[in-house]
Parts: structure tokens; sequence; C-alpha cells
């Protein structure tokens, strides 16, 4: 009964217990699903103390029903350069917006999630919680800001809230206890913290001789798992750093790869080389990284490098160098191995779209994984998951996996709702797993599909599936855009352009558009052919169409599932 999107507050409760502060409302923006995990958690736990919860997204809130909310609490993770995701965008503009009212009257907080590898860490929960204080309205707590480990902070935050909310509303106290994972695999027991060690079946690389590329099809056991999932979710995968970076870290340090060392609070240990294999992130420098580094270095010049006026500075190290990198550049002599150890980040999982049907391959999981290495300041870099699964894992071993819901990438409900589906490189994974599902399922709607790579011959993943689709009718249409065949380059937007009567008819036939890929460039300039095909096809404005899109967003007719 928690989820009446838009909706306010029902009916306060009878009796003479303060009825207005016992209501609270719960927004979330999520692109992956994890903030949903997280709201949805926090109603559980609001209801069990008696609270009355609206839990809804970003998206399907009325903004006008703000002035009657009396409790907000906001879950937003934050994407790419600092971006809201996708169901918070409306939101976010109309707070930030002439529009938005004042809100004297309104408690609120918010807990952000994000990546302290990325510049604009936490940034839209940022924005929101400055946003709301400027607005007029008060914290009920602290806003928290969550590292991609985000249990303990997130836990942290909600405790505080309940203190909060229940010392206001004389309420019972806050229920303790850690929250349980949110990355629910149907009923399974195995989640994000503690996952499933699966078989991996088959690990084939789907490029062709001569190509550029080496993209992984990697087929993979859920077996016994009791794990399940739709088309459109992700499989985090905890994958295992270099063994060469790490054995150049040792050295480097002159460390004893034998020596124990605690890997997490409960003090459980395992030998250095292990932990660094498996247990902690040495790959990617992060801001608080440095900061705990440069309490630990004997060596002025990190501090240095932290000092307030060389953000720019401190930002171009930060990218592309690893631990190796720091330690070669700054000295860490006399440093205990376990006070280092403890400053680094716990190695974060891994998400892929999903590229298989569990209709289709019971019991399985696929993934399409592009390997990524490239040479930078003098030595050759690793992806860290896609070189495990390139170069040390083969059918037989095992990989410890996990499903994360994501709700915002989702088929239609209507099994004849047209499908309109843009994956260009190993973006086209998902729509494997629509394709597949829909067949299984024998669902009657129109199929369009918009792939490219780089050539035809060697990079055109899962060819001969999307023909046996073509055939069998499963796939109504597909086109195709090689963007290195040609003296000119074309991509999948051209492709869309070319057609864009075709699709903008699809489009007034309810047609549900999904995009998969990278974000930064391909998704936006997809993003722009759309709005460009409705302004020409159907004589809008620019504002119009912008409009129309949001709109077909707010309604999930256009859902994107990019990186
Ligand atoms: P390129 O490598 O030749 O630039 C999958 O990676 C495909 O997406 C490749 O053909 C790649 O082309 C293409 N691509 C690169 N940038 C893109 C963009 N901004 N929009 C659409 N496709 C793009």
């Amino acid at each position: 009964a928690a989820a009446i999107p838009g909706g306010v507050p029902s009916a306060a409760p009878a009796g003479g217990a303060p009825a207005v502060s016992k209501e609270v409302t719960v927004l979330f923006g999520s692109q992956t699903g994890k903030s949903q995990g997280l709201a949805k958690k926090m109603t559980a736990k609001l209801q069990q103390l008696g609270f009355q919860v609206t839990l809804a997204s970003m998206g399907d809130f009325k903004p006008n029903n703000l002035k009657k909310v009396k409790n907000l609490l906001i879950v937003v993770s934050t994407h790419g350069e600092g971006d809201p995701p996708d169901n918070a965008l409306s939101f976010h503009e109309f707070l930030h917006s002439k529009r938005a009212p004042q809100l004297e009257d309104l408690q609120f907080s918010v807990l952000a999630l994000g990546d302290t590898s990325y510049e604009f860490f936490c940034k839209t929960g940022k924005d929101f919680d400055q946003r709301l204080e400027e607005l007029g309205a008060k914290r009920l707590s602290p806003r928290i800001d969550c590292d991609v480990d985000f249990d303990e902070s997130a836990a942290e935050w909600m405790n505080q809230v309940l203190a909060s909310l229940s010392e206001a509303t004389s309420a019972p106290a806050a229920v303790g206890g850690n929250i349980s994972s949110v990355e629910s695999g149907g009923e399974s027991e195995f989640s994000r913290t503690n996952p499933f060690q699966a078989e991996v079946l088959e690990n084939l690389n789907l490029n062709g001789r001569g190509s550029d590329r080496e993209t992984r099809h990697v087929e993979i056991s859920l077996e016994g798992s009791n794990l399940q999932y739709e088309p459109g979710d992700c499989l985090g995968i905890y994958a295992e750093n270099h063994p060469r970076l790490v054995e150049e870290l040792i050295q480097a340090l002159a460390w004893n790869a034998d020596e124990l060392v605690a890997v997490n609070k409960n003090g459980d240990k395992l030998p250095l080389q292990e932990a660094l294999l498996r247990n902690f992130e040495i790959s990617v420098l992060t801001k608080p990284l440095l900061e705990q580094a440069a309490k630990l270095s004997p060596d002025k010049g990190l501090q240095e490098l932290l000092a307030a006026g060389r953000e720019q500075e401190l930002k171009s190290y930060l990218s592309g160098r690893d631990l190796l990198d720091l330690v070669q550049d700054y000295s860490f002599k006399g440093v205990a191995t376990q006070d280092f150890v403890s400053i680094l980040r716990k190695m974060p999982a891994r998400l892929y779209s999903i590229a298989s049907s569990s209709k289709a391959f019971p019991d399985e999981v696929h993934v399409t994984v592009r390997t990524v290495r490239y040479e930078s300041l003098g030595r050759e870099r690793y992806g860290v998951c896609s070189v495990h699964l390139a170069e040390r894992i083969a059918a037989g071993d095992k990989l410890p996996v996990y499903i994360q819901n994501n709700p915002n990438f989702k088929l239609p409900d209507n099994p004849e709702t047209p499908v309109i589906m843009i994956g260009p490189g190993t973006g086209v994974a998902p729509f494997r797993a629509f394709l597949g599902e829909r067949e299984e399922t024998g669902a009657t709607g129109s199929t369009w599909l918009f792939y490219g790579d780089q050539h035809f011959s060697t990079d055109f993943l899962y060819q001969v599936e999307w023909q046996k689709w073509l055939k069998n009718g499963v796939l109504t249409r597909m086109d195709v855009a090689f963007s290195r065949d040609t003296d000119q380059k074309v991509y999948v937007q051209h492709r869309m352009l070319e057609k864009s009567a075709d699709l903008y008819k699809w489009l007034q036939e309810g047609a549900h558009i999904y995009v998969c890929g990278d974000e930064k460039k391909m998704a936006h300039d997809v993003h722009r052919a759309l709005a460009t095909i409705i302004e020409q096809e159907g004589g809008f404005s620019a504002e119009e169409a912008a409009e129309y899109l949001t709109r077909m967003q707010q309604q999930k007719r256009y859902q994107r599932d990019v990186y």
C-alpha cells in the first residue's frame, strides 16, 4: 500500500497523536535501482514504527503536492558528470526553478549515493539538500553521502532519520540492526553482500580475427542459487585485480606478500597478496584515498598536491592513475602494511546488463563484456573485471555474482506494445534478453533494433541471433551502422534520422524506446536525434519536442541503461 505515485498521504489517523508529523513521503531518484531499493527499505522501517508512508519515484511525484508534505526523505544517486538519474530530472529541475514554492513547514533529509572516484561526487543529493534549505525547509538529520560501498552509511542515515522522527512524534525508538541487502534476486539468500559462487559455463570472444576489439560472451550457471532476474536487470560480478599489478605494488613497497592483514572491520585476516587481489580496489585513485595517504606519507609532496588552489592539478593527477603510480610518485617509507591497507576502498562489484532471458536459458545468466586495455603513462592498464574475464576465467571456474534488479529498464507490460531498441556495441546486450523473452512468451508487438559497431565483418555481435529473429518475426526491423567501414562515420543516430518518418510513426503508435550503452557521447547524441525526429515529423518546436521526450520518460516509455 506504500506506493501511491504522485499521491499525498491519505486521511490522518484517528486519535489524539500529532497526526500530521507521522506522515512521511519517501522519494527516490534511481538509475540502476539501488536508491529505489534503499527507499523501499526505509519505507518498511517507517511503517514498522507506525508511520504513514508515501513512497514514489521522483518522476511519478507531482511537485504541486510538495506544499502538503511535512516530512520528506530523499534517496538519490548521481551519474556521469554530476547528473541526476532520468527519473529525477524533472523534479530536480522543478525544485531549482522559480516555480518552486517556499517550504518553511517541511522537514527533510537526503541520502546521496555516489562514487568518490568521480569529480562531482553525490552532486545530485547535494543539490537537493542545498535547495531544500534555500526554500526554507529544515533538516531532520544531516545529509549522508555514500561511496560505492553504501551499506554502512545508508544504515547510519536510516537510524539518524528514524531517531529524529521518533523523537519529534514520540513514536517508539528506532528499530536497530543492519539493513539487509536491497539487490533482491527473488527470494534468494544471495546478494551483493553475500554473492553466489557461480560456475562459468562458457567464455567466448565475439569479435572476429583482426578486430581492434575483444568482447566476451560469458555464460554463467545460477543453478542452486535461487537467483532470479528479468530482462533489463544487471549482473554484479566481483573480479580480481591483475596479478601483475599486485606483484608490482608489493615490490614497490618492499612488502611481504605473506603477511596477514585485516580485510574488514571484523578483523578477518588474509595474506597480503590475496587481500590485494580480491578485497581491495587498487586500480583507481580517489580524493579521500589521497587525503588518507597524505596522513601516512612522510612525503610533504602529497599534502601539497591536496592544498587549496590546486584542484585542477589534483583532478588531472587522479585521472588514469592507480595505486602503483601513487606509491612510485610519493614515499611511504616506514608506513606499516596494515595502516596502508586500511585506507583502501573495498573492491566494488562491476555491474553488467544481462544479455539473456531466463525463460530462454533457465538457471543461466549471460553477459557481454568488452575488454578494456590501454596504455597510459608508459604502462599497460587494464579494466579490472573485463580483463579478469578475458585472461583468467574459463569454463569451470567460479565467479562471485549477484542480481541487481533494475526497475527502470523493463519491457512494456503489454506484449503488443511495439519497442524500439538502440544499443551500439555492448549496449546491445539487454536487447538479446528482450528478444529472447519476447520469443519465449510469444509476444506479438513489433520490435526494431538499431545496432552499430566499428566493422561489419569482425564486430557484429550476435549477428546470427538477430538474423534468426528477423526470420522468425520476433525482430521486425533492424538497422545497423558500422562506423569504420566507410570514409564517413555512420552511427546509430544517423540511421534513426534516415528513418525518421517511420520512427515517429512508431512513437505515435505507442512504441517504447530503450537506449543502452555509452552515456556521455552516444546516449546524448541519440537523445538529440530523437528530439530532431519529433520536431521534424511532428511539426513541434524544440521546446515541445523536449517536453514530448520528458513526458515519454515520465510515462516510462523512454528508458535508458547508460554508463
Ligand atoms: P567509433 O568507435 O568508430 O567512433 C560501438 O562502440 C559503436 O559506437 C562504434 O561504432 C563507435 O564508433 C560508435 N560511437 C562512438 N561514438 C558515438 C556516438 N557519439 N554516437 C553513436 N555511436 C558512437
